[in-house]
């Protein structure tokens, strides 16, 4: 018997989401099926929705400090979930995960430095170096017998070559890759033996699939914590994106001065009246919905994958190791992107991620979110194999 019904569809259109009501805008009709940005169709758990429901009813949104239960909350999960053991001094507040990554690049870099990421990527991981006007290294995956591996020779290339900065995806979006202990710890070698500062997103590291185990980069050893800036957010874990709560941990003291002392410069501190009470409940109370959201988003990819075998053979996906996030190789649909687009958006009526704006690898390739109920999935996925089928290669 499940607790939690991720079956029920709740009506998102006109509450400003960014999925759900910018259909037309984006796409041409308010009829298309939105299964692209990471958020997710699922209520909060309950025990969020309450503390937020009665923070509200006070009625004074005054300026807030940080509690102290709060971050007991946050090394509390992380210590039962991923038997890593964070001290309360080297968490340092953030209000997301990419003003972090931003950062980081702008205090550990200097300007038209390199730094490295691993592509296909999350775009924002381009924005945030080129913006800062450092230079993309690519490291790019390797795709070998259908899971991306990391290039550890071109690796060492790049840190050879000067590079000092490299920007982690762990759990890897798009592809949803848990690196394992052996991968993490051969790249954590390199950063070592090249000084290397490493910025850890782990925004999926909840998120890891039934089979898998996350294990936080700072955890391997007190040699790689004290290099790391681990980026961590419960946002995506317990759908609360758009409360902007976010937060660094960081062993090294003089990481941790740098990234704060800017943060206050920026006057990014201070405790949002209601994300801190919610990231609490969500971390003391949540982990029994997590569990069962894990399980309903493994169903839901089982069933994409045995669908699409069926009705378009010609799509590959990537079976994922975590994240609700599902990357399908198209590229025997033999469309380039604008083809991809015009066959999401005004074939089928479906809006999933177009591939390339992760990287050039991820040409041909699209994302689809997972996290609905099965009913829109379906129906989107009825949309999209009847039209592809019915269109012609370009
Ligand atoms: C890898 C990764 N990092 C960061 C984010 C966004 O984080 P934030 O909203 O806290 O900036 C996402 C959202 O999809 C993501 O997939």
């Amino acid at each position: 018997m499940t607790k939690y019904d991720f079956d029920r569809v709740l009506d998102r259109r006109n509450t400003h989401s960014y999925k759900w009501d910018q259909a037309e805008k984006l796409f041409g009709s308010k009829d298309i099926l939105p299964l692209w940005v990471a958020d997710m169709d699922f209520e909060s758990p309950p025990a969020v929705k309450e503390t937020l429901v009665r923070r509200a009813e006070h009625g004074i949104y005054g300026y807030c400090v940080p509690s102290g239960s709060y971050i007991e909350s946050i090394t509390g999960w992380f210590q039962r979930r991923h038997d890593w053991e964070i001290s309360k001094e080297w968490i340092a507040q953030s209000p997301g995960i990419v003003t972090t990554l931003s950062l980081a690049v702008e205090l550990f870099s200097e300007p038209g430095a390199e730094v490295i990421l691993q592509s296909p990527v999350y775009y924002p991981f381009y924005d945030v170096i080129k913006m800062n006007d450092r230079k993309v290294a690519d490291n790019p995956l390797i795709l070998r017998n259908g899971r991306y591996e990391m290039d550890y020779e071109q690796l060492e290339g790049l840190m050879k070559g000067g590079a000092k900065l490299l920007l982690l995806c762990s759990p890897h979006n798009p592809g949803g890759r848990v690196w394992e202990r052996e991968e993490l710890l051969r790249l954590g070698e390199l950063c070592l033996q090249y000084g290397v500062i490493v910025v850890s997103d782990e925004i999926h590291c909840d998120l890891a699939l039934p089979g898998h185990k996350h294990i936080p980069f700072a955890s391997l050893s007190k040699e790689l914590s004290d290099i790391t800036l681990m980026a961590l957010a419960p946002t995506k874990t317990f759908n609360l994106p758009g409360i902007h709560s976010s937060f660094i941990v960081a062993s090294n003291p003089e990481i941790k001065r740098k990234f704060e002392t800017r943060i206050k410069a920026l006057s990014l501190h201070m405790a949002s009246f209601f994300a801190q009470d919610a990231v609490e409940a969500a971390y003391n109370e949540g982990a029994e919905w997590l569990d069962e959201l894990i399980t309903y988003i493994d169903g839901n990819i089982g069933y994409t994958i045995s669908y699409l075998a069926e009705h378009l053979p010609q799509v590959k996906p990537m079976k994922p190791e975590a994240t609700y996030l599902l990357w399908i190789d198209c590229r025997e649909l033999g469309l380039n992107g604008a083809g991809l687009k015009k066959l999401m958006y005004e074939e089928a009526g479906v809006a999933f991620n177009e591939g390339s704006v992760y990287g050039s690898e991820g040409e041909g390739y699209l994302r689809i979110n997972m996290a609905c109920p099965r009913s829109i999935l379906q129906k989107a996925l009825e949309r999209f194999c009847a039209a592809a089928a019915a269109y012609p290669a370009q």
